[in-house]
Protein backbone atom coordinates (compact mmCIF):
# COMPACT_ATOMS: atom_id res chain seq x y z
CA UNK A 1 0.00 0.00 0.00
CA UNK A 2 1.50 3.50 -1.23
CA UNK A 3 2.66 5.56 1.76
CA UNK A 4 1.15 8.96 0.68
CA UNK A 5 3.07 11.04 3.03
CA UNK A 6 6.42 9.11 2.44
CA UNK A 7 5.90 8.55 -1.51
CA UNK A 8 9.42 8.46 -3.07
CA UNK A 9 8.41 10.96 -5.97
CA UNK A 10 8.79 13.95 -3.86
CA UNK A 11 5.35 15.12 -3.24
CA UNK A 12 3.50 12.68 -5.62
CA UNK A 13 0.71 12.68 -6.34
CA UNK A 14 -0.28 15.78 -4.41
CA UNK A 15 1.74 18.32 -7.08
CA UNK A 16 0.29 16.79 -10.07
CA UNK A 17 -3.07 16.35 -9.06
CA UNK A 18 -3.53 20.21 -7.34
CA UNK A 19 -2.27 21.22 -10.92
CA UNK A 20 -4.78 19.21 -12.17
CA UNK A 21 -7.68 20.20 -10.62
CA UNK A 22 -6.17 24.38 -10.67
CA UNK A 23 -6.67 23.79 -14.47
CA UNK A 24 -10.48 23.52 -14.22
CA UNK A 25 -10.89 23.03 -18.43
CA UNK A 26 -14.33 22.25 -17.24
CA UNK A 27 -15.20 25.43 -16.28
CA UNK A 28 -13.11 26.91 -18.61
CA UNK A 29 -15.06 25.43 -21.53
CA UNK A 30 -18.27 25.88 -19.91
CA UNK A 31 -17.75 29.12 -20.46
CA UNK A 32 -16.09 28.82 -23.87
CA UNK A 33 -19.63 26.98 -24.99
CA UNK A 34 -21.85 30.03 -23.58
CA UNK A 35 -19.92 32.07 -25.64
CA UNK A 36 -19.99 30.16 -29.01
CA UNK A 37 -23.49 30.37 -28.48
CA UNK A 38 -23.68 33.81 -28.20
CA UNK A 39 -21.51 34.57 -31.55
CA UNK A 40 -23.73 31.68 -33.03
CA UNK A 41 -21.58 28.81 -33.03
CA UNK A 42 -24.04 25.93 -31.73
CA UNK A 43 -21.99 23.50 -33.03
CA UNK A 44 -19.48 24.41 -31.69
CA UNK A 45 -20.78 25.16 -27.74
CA UNK A 46 -22.14 21.82 -27.81
CA UNK A 47 -18.25 20.76 -28.33
CA UNK A 48 -17.30 22.76 -25.95
CA UNK A 49 -20.28 21.45 -23.57
CA UNK A 50 -19.27 17.94 -24.30
CA UNK A 51 -15.33 18.46 -23.49
CA UNK A 52 -16.72 20.23 -20.40
CA UNK A 53 -18.97 16.84 -19.41
CA UNK A 54 -15.42 14.83 -19.91
CA UNK A 55 -13.45 17.07 -17.77
CA UNK A 56 -15.85 16.93 -15.01
CA UNK A 57 -15.66 13.15 -15.01
CA UNK A 58 -11.65 13.72 -15.08
CA UNK A 59 -11.86 16.28 -11.68
CA UNK A 60 -13.90 13.67 -10.21
CA UNK A 61 -11.35 10.65 -10.84
CA UNK A 62 -9.00 12.59 -10.40
CA UNK A 63 -10.66 13.70 -6.46
CA UNK A 64 -11.74 10.05 -6.01
CA UNK A 65 -7.85 8.83 -6.42
CA UNK A 66 -6.26 11.38 -4.49
CA UNK A 67 -8.32 9.85 -1.66
CA UNK A 68 -7.85 6.64 -2.38
CA UNK A 69 -4.29 7.21 -1.99
CA UNK A 70 -4.15 9.06 1.25
CA UNK A 71 -4.48 12.31 -0.37
CA UNK A 72 -6.59 15.77 0.82
CA UNK A 73 -8.11 17.89 -1.55
CA UNK A 74 -7.20 21.42 -0.99
CA UNK A 75 -9.26 24.26 -1.38
CA UNK A 76 -8.16 27.13 -3.55
CA UNK A 77 -9.29 29.95 -5.58
CA UNK A 78 -9.72 29.13 -9.15
CA UNK A 79 -8.44 31.54 -12.12
CA UNK A 80 -10.91 33.88 -13.75
CA UNK A 81 -11.61 32.91 -17.03
CA UNK A 82 -11.75 35.65 -19.52
CA UNK A 83 -13.33 33.78 -22.84
CA UNK A 84 -11.80 35.39 -25.77
CA UNK A 85 -13.57 34.83 -30.00
CA UNK A 86 -14.60 31.58 -30.57
CA UNK A 87 -12.07 30.79 -33.09
CA UNK A 88 -9.02 32.47 -29.87
CA UNK A 89 -11.22 29.79 -27.92
CA UNK A 90 -10.83 26.97 -30.14
CA UNK A 91 -7.20 27.53 -30.50
CA UNK A 92 -6.38 28.31 -26.83
CA UNK A 93 -8.07 24.80 -25.97
CA UNK A 94 -6.22 23.02 -29.17
CA UNK A 95 -2.92 24.14 -27.32
CA UNK A 96 -4.08 22.73 -23.81
CA UNK A 97 -5.14 19.89 -24.99
CA UNK A 98 -2.04 19.49 -27.07
CA UNK A 99 -0.06 20.46 -24.13
CA UNK A 100 -1.86 17.89 -21.97
CA UNK A 101 -1.39 15.06 -24.18
CA UNK A 102 2.49 15.39 -25.21
CA UNK A 103 3.95 16.70 -22.08
CA UNK A 104 1.76 16.98 -18.75
CA UNK A 105 0.04 13.39 -18.88
CA UNK A 106 3.19 12.02 -19.78
CA UNK A 107 5.16 13.10 -17.01
CA UNK A 108 2.37 12.89 -14.64
CA UNK A 109 2.25 8.97 -15.58
CA UNK A 110 5.74 8.46 -15.90
CA UNK A 111 5.91 9.53 -11.72
CA UNK A 112 2.19 7.30 -11.27
CA UNK A 113 4.16 4.04 -12.46
CA UNK A 114 7.46 5.05 -10.54
CA UNK A 115 5.08 5.14 -7.34
CA UNK A 116 2.99 2.49 -8.44
CA UNK A 117 0.45 4.37 -7.36
CA UNK A 118 -2.28 2.32 -9.57
CA UNK A 119 -5.28 4.80 -9.07
CA UNK A 120 -3.46 7.66 -10.71
CA UNK A 121 -2.05 5.57 -13.33
CA UNK A 122 -5.78 4.82 -14.13
CA UNK A 123 -7.36 8.03 -13.75
CA UNK A 124 -4.49 9.96 -15.78
CA UNK A 125 -4.86 7.00 -18.48
CA UNK A 126 -8.29 8.14 -18.73
CA UNK A 127 -7.94 11.72 -18.95
CA UNK A 128 -5.48 11.18 -21.60
CA UNK A 129 -7.08 8.97 -23.51
CA UNK A 130 -9.92 11.38 -23.70
CA UNK A 131 -7.76 14.31 -23.97
CA UNK A 132 -6.33 12.87 -27.64
CA UNK A 133 -9.92 13.25 -28.79
CA UNK A 134 -10.59 16.19 -27.83
CA UNK A 135 -7.48 18.09 -29.00
CA UNK A 136 -8.76 16.39 -32.30
CA UNK A 137 -12.19 17.48 -31.96
CA UNK A 138 -11.00 20.92 -31.23
CA UNK A 139 -9.04 21.37 -34.34
CA UNK A 140 -11.53 20.15 -36.78
CA UNK A 141 -14.42 22.91 -35.39
CA UNK A 142 -11.55 25.66 -35.83
CA UNK A 143 -10.81 24.35 -39.26
CA UNK A 144 -14.55 24.05 -40.56
CA UNK A 145 -15.59 27.13 -37.86
CA UNK A 146 -18.45 29.10 -39.51
CA UNK A 147 -19.36 25.86 -41.41
CA UNK A 148 -19.04 23.23 -38.81
CA UNK A 149 -21.49 20.00 -40.21
CA UNK A 150 -23.78 18.57 -37.39
CA UNK A 151 -22.45 16.38 -34.87
CA UNK A 152 -23.44 14.29 -32.24
CA UNK A 153 -20.83 13.98 -28.70
CA UNK A 154 -21.19 11.21 -26.73
CA UNK A 155 -19.48 10.76 -23.46
CA UNK A 156 -18.32 8.10 -20.96
CA UNK A 157 -19.58 8.73 -17.69
CA UNK A 158 -16.73 6.57 -16.41
CA UNK A 159 -13.46 7.54 -18.03
CA UNK A 160 -14.69 10.53 -20.21
CA UNK A 161 -13.94 9.39 -23.08
CA UNK A 162 -15.65 11.35 -26.06
CA UNK A 163 -16.87 10.51 -29.21
CA UNK A 164 -19.20 11.25 -31.92
CA UNK A 165 -20.89 7.76 -32.37
CA UNK A 166 -22.04 5.27 -29.61
CA UNK A 167 -19.31 2.51 -29.63
CA UNK A 168 -20.55 -0.71 -30.65
CA UNK A 169 -20.76 -2.79 -27.15
CA UNK A 170 -17.90 -1.14 -24.77
CA UNK A 171 -15.95 2.27 -24.39
CA UNK A 172 -12.99 1.80 -26.59
CA UNK A 173 -11.27 3.87 -23.31
CA UNK A 174 -12.35 2.47 -19.93
CA UNK A 175 -14.29 -0.87 -21.50
CA UNK A 176 -17.53 0.17 -19.72
CA UNK A 177 -20.79 -0.68 -21.48
CA UNK A 178 -22.21 1.99 -23.65
CA UNK A 179 -24.60 2.38 -21.98
CA UNK A 180 -22.47 4.63 -19.49
CA UNK A 181 -22.30 6.94 -22.52
CA UNK A 182 -24.71 10.06 -22.23
CA UNK A 183 -25.22 12.31 -25.10
CA UNK A 184 -24.27 15.86 -24.69
CA UNK A 185 -26.86 18.42 -26.22
FE1 LIG B 1 -9.84 17.64 -22.62
FE1 LIG C 1 -15.09 4.90 -20.72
Amino acid sequence: MLDFARSPAVDFPARPFQALLRRDTRNRYALFAKKADGEGFPQVAKLFRAAAAAEAIHRETHKAAIVELGGRIENFQLAEVVPASTAENLRAAIKGETYERDTMYPEFLKAAKADEATAAIRSFTFAVTAEKEHAKLYQQALDQLGKNPPADYFVCQVCGMTLTALPAKRCPSCRASRDEYKQIT
